[in-house]
C-alpha cells in the first residue's frame, strides 16, 4: 500500500473537522434543546459537558489517529487486535446515519427551490406530510419512490460522490474550503437580520432566559451529553479517520478546542437566527412564542421555519433560500465525513484503492438511502434515528472511553500529543476520560434501555420497533464482530511503525 493521504493545509483539517462537527444538529436541533432545557442556565450542563467529554474525546480521537494513521477499525486493531470490533460497530453506524442523513439533505435542497415562491402555502405541515413526502399509513407501507425528492437525493449523493473520489485533499478538503466559509456568511446574515426583526426579541428571551431549577433535573445533564457527542461528531469513527490523514508534525490539543469551540460559537448563532426569527412569528400572529416554535427537528426546519418565512414579506424568499443552503451545506459536509469515516476503514481492510472503495460503497449506500425517499421514509428514519442516537452512539462512546480508559494506558496518547501540542493536556485529561464520561454514558445507556422497555418509542407497532430498531442495534453489534474477524489484506498494515 502506498502512502497515507495527507491534508493539504492545517486550516484545511480544522475545516473539514468543523465541517463535520456543524450539521443539521447544530440548526435544527441546538436551539430547541436549549430553550426546551432550562434556557440560559442549559449552558452550565452543556459546558460541563463540553470540556469534560467533548474535547477530552477529541484530543483522544485526533491523538488516536493521528499517532496510529489508520480509520478507527484500524487504529483500535493497532491498540490490541482484540479491539477492532469496536471500529467496525462505529463505522456501521456511520453507515446507518449516512443512508437517512442524506434524505434530510435532499428535503433540504428541495425547499431552496420551493423557497422562490413560498410553495409550502399557508399549511405547511399539509405540504410537506401530503404533497411533498406523500406519507403512507405506516413504516411498512412504502407507498412507492418519490420522484421529486428523488431528484434532490441524487444531487446530494452526486456532491457527496464528488467530494470524495476527489481524496482527502483534492475532494474533501476542496468541499469544505467552499462548504463552510459560505455556510458561516449565510448565518451571520440570518442571525444579523433574525434580531433585528420586530418581535426577536421574545424569540431570544425563550432561548435564552435561564430556568436555574431545571439544572437539578437529570434529564437536563444527560440531553447536555447527548447534544455534545452528537454535534461534535465523536464516538463515530468520523474523527479518528480524519485525523489519521494529518501530516506527522500537527499541533492535536489546539485544533481539538478550536474544532470545539468553533461548532458551539456556530450553534449559538444559529440560535440567534432561529429564535429572532420565530419571535417575529409569534409577534406576527400575536401569540406567546412557546404555542408558535413547536419542537425541533424535521418539524422545525420543514414546517414552523416555513410558515415563520411566511411572515418576513419580502424578504421571505431570500430567507428561505438562505435557510435551506445553509441546512444544505451544514448537512453535506457532515455527510462526507460520515462516509469518509466507513470508507477509509474498508481501504484499510481490504487494501483497496480510494476510486473503487468510493464507488462501491457509495453505490451500495445510494441504493439503501432509497428506502427514506418512499411514502414511510419519514416513520423509518425516525424510528432508526431514535435507536440510533440513543444505543450506537451511547454504547459505542461508552465502550470506546472504557476499553481506551482502562484497559490502555492513556498515558501513551498523552506522550503522543504533548510534544506537538502547543496546549500540554494535564492530569485532568484522563480523569475525565476515565471516570466522568464513563459514569455519564454508563447512566444515560441505563436510563435509555429503561425508557425503551418500559415505552415503546413514538407509538410505533412493535414489529417495527424490531426490525428498524433493534434489529438494526443486532446488525451493528454482530457486523462489527463479523468483519473484525475477517482476515486483514495486508497484515503488514497492522504492524507498521505507528509513530
Ligand atoms: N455533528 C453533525 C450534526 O450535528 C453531524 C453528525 C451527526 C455527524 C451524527 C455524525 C453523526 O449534525
Amino acid at each position: 500500500m502506498g502512502q497515507r493521504e495527507q491534508w493539504g493545509t492545517r486550516v484545511g483539517f480544522v475545516l473539514a473537522a468543523v465541517g463535520s462537527a456543524i450539521g443539521l444538529g447544530n440548526i435544527w436541533r441546538f436551539p430547541y434543546m436549549a430553550a426546551e432545557n432550562g434556557g440560559g442556565a442549559f449552558f452550565i450542563p452543556y459546558l460541563f459537558a463540553l470540556l469534560t467529554a467533548g474535547i477530552p474525546i477529541l484530543i483522544l480521537e485526533f491523538g488516536i489517529g493521528h499517532k496510529f494513521r489508520g480509520s478507527a477499525p484500524l487504529s483500535f486493531a493497532k491498540l490490541s487486535r482484540k479491539w477492532e470490533w469496536l471500529g467496525w460497530w462505529q463505522v456501521l453506524v456511520c453507515f446507518f446515519i449516512a443512508i437517512y442523513y442524506v434524505d434530510v439533505i435532499a428535503w433540504a435542497i428541495s425547499y431552496v427551490g420551493f423557497s422562490l415562491s413560498q410553495a409550502w402555502g399557508n399549511a405547511p405541515a399539509d405540504f410537506f406530510f401530503g404533497e411533498y413526502l406523500g406519507l403512507s399509513e405506516g413504516p411498512f407501507d412504502l407507498g412507492g419512490l418519490r420522484t421529486g425528492i428523488l431528484f434532490t437525493l441524487i444531487i446530494a449523493w452526486a456532491v457527496t460522490f464528488l467530494a470524495l473520489y476527489g481524496g482527502v485533499k483534492g475532494g474533501i478538503e476542496k468541499a469544505n474550503k467552499i462548504l463552510m466559509p459560505v455556510l458561516f456568511i449565510m448565518t451571520v446574515i440570518m442571525a444579523v437580520r433574525g434580531v433585528t426583526l420586530p418581535g426577536a426579541a421574545e424569540g431570544l428571551n425563550y432561548l435564552f432566559e435561564p430556568d436555574f431549577s431545571r439544572i437539578f433535573d437529570y434529564k437536563v445533564w444527560t440531553a447536555a451529553y447527548g447534544q455534545i457527542f452528537f454535534t461534535l461528531s465523536i464516538a463515530f469513527a468520523i474523527m479518528i479517520a480524519y485525523s489519521s490523514y494529518l501530516p506527522k508534525k500537527s499541533d492535536i490539543v489546539n485544533n481539538a478546542f478550536i474544532t470545539a469551540f468553533v461548532n458551539c460559537g456556530f450553534s449559538l448563532l444559529a440560535g440567534l437566527a432561529v429564535f429572532g426569527v420565530v419571535g417575529h412569528m409569534a409577534l406576527n400572529q400575536g401569540k406567546p412564542v412557546a404555542e408558535v416554535a413547536g419542537s425541533g427537528g424535521v418539524g422545525m426546519a420543514f414546517i414552523t421555519f416555513p410558515a415563520a418565512i411566511n411572515t418576513l414579506g419580502s424578504l421571505a424568499p431570500l430567507f428561505g433560500i438562505l435557510f435551506f443552503l445553509s441546512l444544505t451545506f451544514a448537512g453535506l459536509s457532515s455527510l462526507i465525513s460520515i462516509n469518509e469515516a466507513a470508507i477509509s476503514a474498508f481501504m484499510d481492510k481490504f487494501n483497496l484503492a480510494r476510486k473503487p472503495a468510493v464507488i462501491i460503497y457509495t453505490g451500495v449506500a445510494a441504493a439503501c438511502s432509497l428506502v427514506f425517499a418512499t411514502g414511510a421514509g419519514l416513520y423509518i428514519l425516525d424510528i432508526v434515528d431514535h435507536f440510533i442516537n440513543n444505543f450506537g452512539i451511547v454504547f459505542g462512546g461508552l465502550i470506546e472511553v472504557l476499553l481506551i480508559g482502562w484497559l490502555f494506558n492513556l498515558k501513551t496518547i498523552q506522550d503522543h500529543v504533548n510534544p506537538i501540542s502547543e496546549i500540554k493536556v494535564g492530569s485532568w485529561w484522563p480523569f475525565c476520560i476515565k471516570f466522568i464520561t464513563p459514569v455519564v454514558l454508563g447512566y444515560m445507556a441505563v436510563m435509555n434501555l429503561i425508557n425503551d422497555f418500559k415505552e415503546p418509542y413514538g407509538g410505533y407497532p412493535l414489529n417495527a420497533l424490531f426490525w428498524l430498531g433493534w434489529f438494526v442495534i443486532i446488525i451493528v453489534i454482530v457486523g462489527g464482530f463479523l468483519i473484525s474477524a475477517l482476515k486483514w489484506k495486508d497484515e503488514q498494515s497492522l504492524i507498521k511503525e505507528v509513530d
